[in-house]
């Protein structure tokens, strides 16, 4: 063989390598991704069903239906079935823009006497948005409970609006005065005010804030006007 003719065939095998081993290479990224993506697949029933869970408990936290031993995740999906859930549209402010919204509220019924009427809550913290539920005793003015599951804020600072001594100077404030507008937290009217967490005033004040937006015209305000008017009965069992 000559020279020239041994040079070629060697540049041909080095081409053949390199396409071997893109091929090996394309094979193993394919499998890999296949494996990742069915993994993900696979998980994400799981995963949702633990944000249920997580969900259920916030929700449940300020129904004033949990008993006082811990409950399980199957006792809570019992509790949740109890609850009837009507979908309401509000307003939200996302960056400026306002926008339309679906909400699910929970209404807490015993015998067919409403209980407590359950809003999501959401806003914008000092950093990042904060999450919860505000629950409203059966007169729709007067806070049951009030409880943030989801607070973007500093942990060990801002996350201290869900500590239990705040929360409980939040129960059995007036959320309207008596033009019925939402003033909860603001004034000094003590039938309103709620002092904020020291070292955390930000953090509380944007809680406030957010539940005070909650409850305007551009929240739940119209809703409950009409539930109010709707001699409150359970959604399907009037006259
Ligand atoms: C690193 C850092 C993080 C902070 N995070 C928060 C927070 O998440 N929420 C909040 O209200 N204040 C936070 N603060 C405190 C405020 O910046 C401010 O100092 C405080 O609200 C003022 O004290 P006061 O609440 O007693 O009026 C933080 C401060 C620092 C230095």
């Amino acid at each position: 063989m000559s020279a020239q003719s041994a040079g070629q065939s060697s540049s041909q095998g080095s081409g053949q390598d390199f396409g071997k081993t893109l091929g090996v290479t394309f094979v193993i990224a394919l499998v890999c991704s296949l494996v990742v993506t069915g993994t993900h697949l696979a998980l994400k029933p799981v995963q949702e069903s633990w944000t249920d869970v997580a969900r259920y408990r916030s929700v449940l936290d300020v129904s004033g239906l949990l008993p006082d031993t811990p409950a399980t995740d199957r006792e809570l999906a019992a509790l949740m079935r109890q609850l009837e859930v009507r979908d309401v549209e509000v307003s939200r402010k996302v960056n400026g823009d306002v926008k339309v919204a679906t909400e699910p509220v929970f209404l807490v019924w015993t015998d067919d006497r409403l209980q407590r009427v359950i809003l999501p809550v959401a806003g914008q913290g000092m950093w990042a948005p904060i999450r919860g539920y505000l629950a409203l005793e059966p007169d729709l003015r007067t806070v049951a409970e009030i409880s943030f599951h989801d607070i973007g804020d500093t942990p060990g600072i801002g996350d201290r609006i869900q500590e239990p001594e705040w929360r409980a100077q939040w129960r059995g404030k007036a959320a309207f005065n008596d033009a019925g507008e939402a003033v909860l937290g603001s004034g000094d009217d003590p039938r309103h005010r709620i002092d904020a967490v020291a070292g955390a005033t930000i953090t509380s004040m944007a809680a406030m804030r957010l539940v005070r937006d909650a409850l305007g015209a551009d929240g739940f305000g119209p809703f409950l006007d009409r539930l109010r008017r709707e001699n409150l009965r359970p959604e399907g069992t009037g006259p």
